[in-house]
């Protein structure tokens, strides 16, 4: 797919069908987010995949949204600040840079296999440090993945304006 294309294409998909990611499509994604640069290549993040019943029920008990549930298939992503670069002039740690560049990478690769994803940051993150904690890192975002159900909303793309968005000097 053209890649303007696939940004074009990829959108907030907040309802799926019941139909499981198949392994070959979670491989291809993985791969796309191994590959995503990070800051001195430090990868300060790791990311957990929510697929058995029982996981996803505790995880919805952080994002109480009916069209959450839906979702076959969530990835948990977990950033370190301590794990990532930090610049050396304002001690800025990268690592919310580095796992958000890794996170677009797993929904644009999800859009190319043809799956719909969402961005969750929204989530009770006092409950999620409780059911699902990892030592050393943080969660930073909770992506759905799955097939898109025939009527999920799809609403229109706003965007800024090129012109808001952009100058050259
Ligand atoms: C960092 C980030 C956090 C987001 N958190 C949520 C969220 O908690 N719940 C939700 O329904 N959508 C969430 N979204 C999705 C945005 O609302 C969505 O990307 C935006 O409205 C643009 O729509 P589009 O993704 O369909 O192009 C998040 C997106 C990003 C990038």
């Amino acid at each position: 797919m053209d890649f303007l294309h696939l940004c074009k294409e990829r959108f907030s998909a907040r309802k799926y069908t019941a139909e499981q990611v198949s392994q070959q499509d979670l491989e291809y994604i993985k791969e796309a987010v191994r590959m995503a640069p990070s800051a001195v290549n430090k990868q300060p993040y790791k990311f957990v995949i929510v697929q058995s019943e029982e996981e996803r029920g505790r995880l919805q008990q952080c994002y109480d949204r009916d069209w959450f549930k839906s979702a076959p298939l969530y990835i948990i992503g977990y950033k370190s600040d301590e794990a990532s670069w930090v610049r050396q002039y304002d001690r800025k740690p990268h690592a919310d840079i580095d796992v958000a560049i890794a996170t677009e990478h797993l929904c644009l690769a999800a859009t190319a296999q043809g799956l719909g994803t969402c961005w969750v940051c929204n989530f009770d993150t006092g409950k999620l440090r409780e059911l699902f904690p990892l030592a050393g890192y943080e969660a930073a975002v909770i992506v759905t993945i799955g097939h898109i159900a025939s009527d999920c909303p799809h609403p229109e793309k706003k965007r800024k304006s090129m012109e808001d968005l952009f100058e050259t000097i």
